[in-house]
């Protein structure tokens, strides 16, 4: 159980939005500075995207480096990596004496042609900023025990228990004077005076660390995919792979170990749009099966990440006093650590050196029609889901952020907006996305 603070003060130098390891990480580095912060958290820490990660703290991030020099260009992919570095060293440091930091090697592996031009692609990535991998072929032992066509190694990378560095860090701001209030959901900002369920704080700065930014000056909500995905743990017979592996095949698998269980993460899907995430998880148990014969599940979640157009997280100012990190696509335990760098070094005075060319505007004509392409998404799934709501009894009523039709997903029993993300419990509390005020009427 992590200590936290029973009491809202009045004010305060810096308010953070979120307890994830953005908000902490943030929150620690400033405290540490002499800033007075308040970090303010809606549910408990680390129970969205951080505390149900698979926490690899990697610099080989499947095809992402490829992706972002696709989007972004070059020297966005040099500033990229030297940020997901400081963040990776960052994270080893803070938990330098913790033994939920093993180190492993990463690998990202195909077993289908198209994989396979995405990991060509990714080598060259890779090859242009100079991260050393080793290219494996066909034939060539990757660790898994089924056959793989091309696989990236990256040796010396590292994987942890995410909520053992929030521990830390709470323990952290805690000791540097700091306060972490939970169950305490903001619900907006006016003229530096956040109003929140546990009343009003008057903060000088204001740093919005909640993933989908819930308040959002910049129209976030319109730019991000959101991306939902399943893991589970299971219990293997015999020996299991030692490395964290990631697949780039249409459809993704992220495999890594945890005290001697197997953690497999996927498939994914965009939360709201997928008619039956039941079938997900059995196709996830057989294909479990499939690979390591006797496998049992001992157990399954389901978390979501966001995605910038660019593949460049956004991190930095929207407004006078008020900051935003988001879009960490995935790998938000090097990308988180980098933000909070990055917004401590703003904050201070000492900006990072990578900071810049991680915010120049890195819409490309691709970009453009990719948004284009996912706006248009976002209308037909807004007609598609109040058509089929037509005539239906158990509905909710609408979403609370801008009014998308709910759809019940059966296996997590929540209401989900497939617009931008949102999703409440059965009794219509919010449990994430840009949304701040719960559903006045909810029942199945
Ligand atoms: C299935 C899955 C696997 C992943 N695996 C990896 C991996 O192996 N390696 C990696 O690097 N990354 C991984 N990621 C990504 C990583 O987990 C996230 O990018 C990262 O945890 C995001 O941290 P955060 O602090 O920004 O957000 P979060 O951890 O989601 O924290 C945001 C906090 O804000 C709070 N909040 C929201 N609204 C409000 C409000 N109105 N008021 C107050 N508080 C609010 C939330 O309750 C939440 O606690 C994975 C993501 C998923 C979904
Ligand atoms: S999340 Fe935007 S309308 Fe539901």
């Amino acid at each position: 159980m992590i200590p936290t603070d029973p009491t809202l003060p009045e004010s305060t130098e810096v308010a953070v939005v979120g307890a994830g390891l953005t908000g902490l990480a943030t929150a620690a580095l400033l405290a540490r500075s002499g800033f007075l912060v308040t970090v303010l958290e809606a549910r408990a820490v680390g129970a969205v995207a951080t505390g149900n990660t698979t926490a690899k703290v990697s610099l080989l991030q499947g095809s992402v480096m490829s992706e972002l020099r696709k989007h972004a260009g070059d020297t966005a992919l040099e500033a990229y990596v030297a940020a997901n570095r400081a963040g990776q060293d960052w994270i080893r440091s803070e938990l330098a004496d913790d033994p939920s930091l093993e180190q492993r090697d990463a690998f990202t592996y195909s077993t289908t042609p198209t994989g396979d031009s995405a990991i060509d692609a990714e080598a060259e990535a890779l090859a242009a900023v100079g991260l050393d991998v080793d290219v494996l072929g066909e034939g060539e032992h990757a660790g898994l025990p089924y056959p793989v066509t091309r696989a990236l190694r990256m040796r010396g990378q590292w994987q942890i228990h995410p909520m053992r560095l929030l521990a830390h860090l709470a323990e952290v701001i805690r000791e540097h004077g700091g306060s972490i209030v939970t169950d305490c959901r903001v619900l907006g900002l006016q003229d530096g005076k956040l109003r929140t369920s546990r009343g009003p704080l008057q903060a000088n700065q204001v740093v919005v660390a909640s993933g989908s930014p819930v308040i959002d000056k910049a129209g976030f909500f319109a730019r991000l995919r959101v991306s939902r995905s399943l893991a589970a743990a299971y219990r293997v017979p015999g020996e299991v792979p030692s490395g964290m592996y990631l697949s780039v095949d249409a459809v993704g698998r992220s495999l890594r170990t945890s005290q001697g269980l197997l953690l497999v993460g996927g498939p994914s899907w965009t939360t709201g749009r997928e008619q039956d995430p039941a079938k997900m998880l059995a196709s996830l148990d057989e294909w479990v099966v499939d690979q390591f014969p006797g496998a049992a599940r001992v157990t399954w979640w389901a978390a979501q990440d966001y995605q910038t157009v660019s593949r460049v997280p956004f991190v930095g100012p929207t407004g006078e006093g008020l900051w935003v990190a988001t879009g960490f696509n995935k790998w938000g335990m090097t990308n988180g650590a980098a933000a909070a760098l990055t917004l401590a070094g703003d904050l201070t005075g000492s900006p990072m050196p990578w900071a810049e060319a991680l915010r120049s505007p890195h819409l490309t004509l691709r970009d453009g029609a990719e948004f284009i392409g996912a706006q248009a998404g976002v209308a037909a799934a807004a007609v598609t889901s109040a058509v089929r709501h037509i005539g239906r009894h158990d509905a909710p009523g609408a979403c609370t952020h801008m009014g998308g039709s709910l759809e019940w997903n059966d296996l997590e029993r929540t209401w989900d907006c497939p617009l931008h993300g949102s999703r409440f419990a059965e009794d219509g509390a919010v449990l994430e996305g840009p949304a701040v005020e719960a559903l006045s009427r909810a029942s199945k």
